[in-house]
């Protein structure tokens, strides 16, 4: 899976840059576009991404922020209007939320974990990214992780939850389940922005983040 995001990219990239025909591509050469294993030489690379429509509507690319060591992860779905007018994740009224429930339940200060998206870019409406969208985008989260390294992801939301692992299964079934995930533990949870339309499921959730604070 991983292989196919790659050659994805590479075909995206080779695209943007106009061409329009080109050998078939030896997969064992090293050819293919490595993404650095620098979290600021990442930022930079992202800051310029052209491979797929959300960088025409974008204000700022909202690449993620947080403790570059931090052995937590929350992983949104994608930027909203004012993740885009700042360039920071989880800023508008749904971030506030986050905010409080990292700081108030897990007693942690917001920049000792790590806040990324599945996209790094503002779907147009706050639409759902389209599986292109996403599919084009998460090298930059995959390599993320694997540069922060946390112990613990919590995907926030079902669309969060279906890119990390590829499984479907409706957020409702899976809420609140530690996962075997590439060796970390994934705990997928409501998305505040579901919390704030239904504060009725916020028991729900605040009994996902004492699981997570145990662990911690
Ligand atoms: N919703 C998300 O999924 N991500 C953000 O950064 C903000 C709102």
């Amino acid at each position: 899976m991983h292989k196919k995001l790659q050659i994805l990219y590479h075909l995206k990239l080779l695209q943007w840059l106009g061409t329009e025909y080109m050998n078939p591509l030896n997969l064992e050469s090293s050819t293919l576009p490595q993404l650095p294993n620098d979290l600021e030489k990442l930022r930079e690379i992202v800051s310029q991404c052209h491979l797929c429509d959300l960088s025409k509507t974008r204000k700022n690319v909202v690449f993620g922020e947080g403790d570059p060591h931090a052995k937590l992860m929350f992983v949104g779905e994608g930027p909203g209007a004012t993740e885009d007018e700042t360039g920071r994740p989880f800023v508008g009224r749904a971030g506030q939320l986050l905010t409080k429930m990292i700081e108030n339940v897990l007693e942690i200060p917001r920049s000792k974990v790590y806040i990324a998206n599945i996209v790094k870019c503002r779907p147009p409406g706050n639409r759902v990214p389209t599986p292109q969208e996403a599919h084009t985008c998460i090298p930059y989260l995959w390599k993320q992780i694997e540069i922060i390294n946390p112990r613990i992801i919590v995907a926030l939301g079902a669309t969060s939850y279906q890119y990390l692992t590829g499984d479907k299964t409706p957020i409702t079934k899976v809420r609140g389940e530690m996962i075997d995930f590439q060796g970390r533990i994934l705990i997928p949870t409501f998305h505040p922005s579901f919390l704030l339309r239904n504060p009725s499921k916020k028991r729900e959730v605040y009994e996902d983040l004492l699981k997570i604070k145990e662990l911690l």
